[in-house]
């Protein structure tokens, strides 16, 4: 590792607050990379920082920002040109999805994810791809999920939000294939984050019966995969399988399977009970 800052390449992580994110941070920095967080809460990034400074030689600069806010990329963009802290790496892990009906689940929030998942990571590969491009070397990991080779019924816009991150992902790879810029997705299953808290699926079928993996675990496998230079990252046996039915099994299959995955087991309030207007986080 390098030990003079100047002289490190940078990484930049969004959602380095917590969950894979972090795990990330770690892979990063143990390969010599200076760091740049970025999530929203900002305590939680500086614990993060604080956490890694104790173990190199360098400490992370943070940045709070809320990347659903749209011109949050843009803006995110300026700050780093500004700081002259321009990544050779990008890693864009910030996301999140919401269990419900469509029609039924708040609207604004459901735009906010998509400003998220799909807007932010867009416009971050877009703008810091081009200086990785110019100088030909860099690398940029989007975190997709086996969600975004399936259909979701029950949670469609971050099904769909991850089928776009996949796809987008694949062709900039081919498309800056022999620039020296690698440009690698991700694509975990059930990972131990905060992820489901904040999805509202904590008591979800799917969570009674899936065997979540470890962000460590995820972070490692994502990260040597894209050193080794692969498009399309899956980490863990099961998720592999998962993306090989998605495309064996007629959707006809499919719909009502990982829509009853999206329920909530016995004893948990109904989806349909739930006023039209109601914000997921209200019991946090
Ligand atoms: N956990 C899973 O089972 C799973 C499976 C497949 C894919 N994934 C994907 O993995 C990625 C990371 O999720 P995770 O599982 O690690 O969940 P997590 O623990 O909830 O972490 C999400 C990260 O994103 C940040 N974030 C959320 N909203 C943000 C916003 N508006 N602006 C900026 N940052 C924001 C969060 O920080 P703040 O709240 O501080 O902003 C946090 O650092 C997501 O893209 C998710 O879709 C997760």
């Amino acid at each position: 590792m390098n030990p003079d800052p100047d002289q490190q390449p940078i990484a930049l992580i969004t959602g380095a607050s917590g969950g894979i994110g972090e795990a990330f941070a770690y892979e990063l920095a143990a390969d010599g990379y200076r760091l740049v967080l970025v999530a929203r809460t900002v305590n939680e990034l500086a614990r993060v920082a604080d956490d890694l400074a104790s173990q190199s030689s360098t400490k992370p600069e943070c940045i709070g920002m809320d990347l659903s806010q749209p011109g949050s990329a843009a803006a995110l963009s300026a700050l780093i040109a500004e700081r002259g802290l321009m990544p050779e790496v990008l890693v864009n892990n910030a996301g999140f999805g919401l269990m419900g009906k469509t029609l039924a689940l708040d609207v604004d929030e459901q735009v906010g994810m998509i400003n998220l998942n799909i807007t932010a990571l867009t416009e971050l590969s877009v703008l810091f791809g081009r200086h990785m491009a110019a100088r030909g070397k860099g690398g940029i990991i989007n975190v997709t999920s086996v969600a975004g080779s399936l259909p979701g019924p029950n949670m469609s816009i971050y099904y769909a939000s991850k089928a776009y991150i996949l796809r987008f992902t694949e062709a900039l790879s081919a498309e800056l294939k022999g620039s020296g810029v690698q440009v690698t997705a991700v694509a975990p299953g059930v990972t131990r984050t905060g992820f489901h808290k904040r999805a509202g699926m904590e008591r979800s079928v799917l969570m009674k019966y899936s065997i979540p993996m470890s962000s460590e675990a995820v972070a490692r496998i994502g990260y040597q995969g894209f050193l080794r230079k692969r498009r399309v990252v899956t980490t863990g046996v099961f998720n592999k399988f998962a993306m090989l039915c998605s495309l064996l099994v007629p959707n006809a299959v499919l719909l009502p399977v990982t829509g009853w995955l999206h329920t909530k087991v016995a004893g948990a309030p109904e989806l349909s009970q739930q006023p039209l207007t109601a914000k997921r986080h209200s019991d946090e």
